[in-house]
């Protein structure tokens, strides 16, 4: 049962918020470990969807732009950007294991 579990949250499954205004939580897989980012408590405590969605929510999500339009900064970056410069002045987490789930950490970040 503890695998079966294990296994339903490796998966990287976007659950759509009921109201269909965007999605509940996404898992972004990490070798630092998994980021659970629920969306849909953001969306409520941030209210304004274009403080993310920068050129607009019909634009669909941040890969469909960075990291794939050159000269364009990575997902990775932007999102790290994004994140962290509001949980500086929000108060949201700030190290890496308040986002990345140390218990998911991989051994091979040590040899980075
Ligand atoms: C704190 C930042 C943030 C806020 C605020 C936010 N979103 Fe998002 N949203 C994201 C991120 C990050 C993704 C994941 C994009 C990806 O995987 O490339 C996403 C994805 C989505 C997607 C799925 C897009 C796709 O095609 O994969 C929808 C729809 C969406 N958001 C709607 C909304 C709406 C509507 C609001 C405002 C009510 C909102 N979001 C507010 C960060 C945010
Ligand atoms: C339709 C294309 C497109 C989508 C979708 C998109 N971006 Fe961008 N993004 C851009 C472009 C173009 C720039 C550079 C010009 C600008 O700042 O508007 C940029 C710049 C940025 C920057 C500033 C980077 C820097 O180092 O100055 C951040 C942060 C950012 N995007 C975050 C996001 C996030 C987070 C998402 C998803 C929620 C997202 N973007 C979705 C096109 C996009
Ligand atoms: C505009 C502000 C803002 C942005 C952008 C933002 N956050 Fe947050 N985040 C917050 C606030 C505020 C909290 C809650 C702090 C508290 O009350 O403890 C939070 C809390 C969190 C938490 C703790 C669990 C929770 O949701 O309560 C995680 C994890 C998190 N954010 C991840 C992210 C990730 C990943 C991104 C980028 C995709 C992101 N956040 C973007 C404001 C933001
Ligand atoms: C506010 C949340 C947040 C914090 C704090 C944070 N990260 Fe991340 N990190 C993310 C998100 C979200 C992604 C996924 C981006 C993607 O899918 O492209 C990510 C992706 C990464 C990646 C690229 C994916 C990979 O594994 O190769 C690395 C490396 C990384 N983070 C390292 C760190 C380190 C080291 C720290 C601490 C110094 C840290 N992060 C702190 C949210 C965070």
């Amino acid at each position: 049962m503890f695998r079966l579990l294990l296994i339903l949250l490796l998966i990287p499954t976007p659950l759509m918020a009921l109201d269909g205004s965007g999605v509940e939580a996404f898992d972004f897989p990490s070798r630092w470990g998994t980021v659970t980012f629920e969306h849909l408590k953001h969306q409520r405590r941030i209210g304004d969807c274009m403080v993310c969605h920068h050129l607009g929510v019909e634009m669909g999500g941040c890969g469909n732009c960075h990291g794939v339009i050159q000269k364009l900064p990575q997902t990775k970056d932007v999102l790290h950007k994004i994140c962290i410069a509001c949980h500086w002045k929000k108060r949201g987490p700030t190290e890496c294991s308040g986002c990345h789930d140390p218990e998911r950490l991989d051994e091979s970040v040590y040899n980075d």
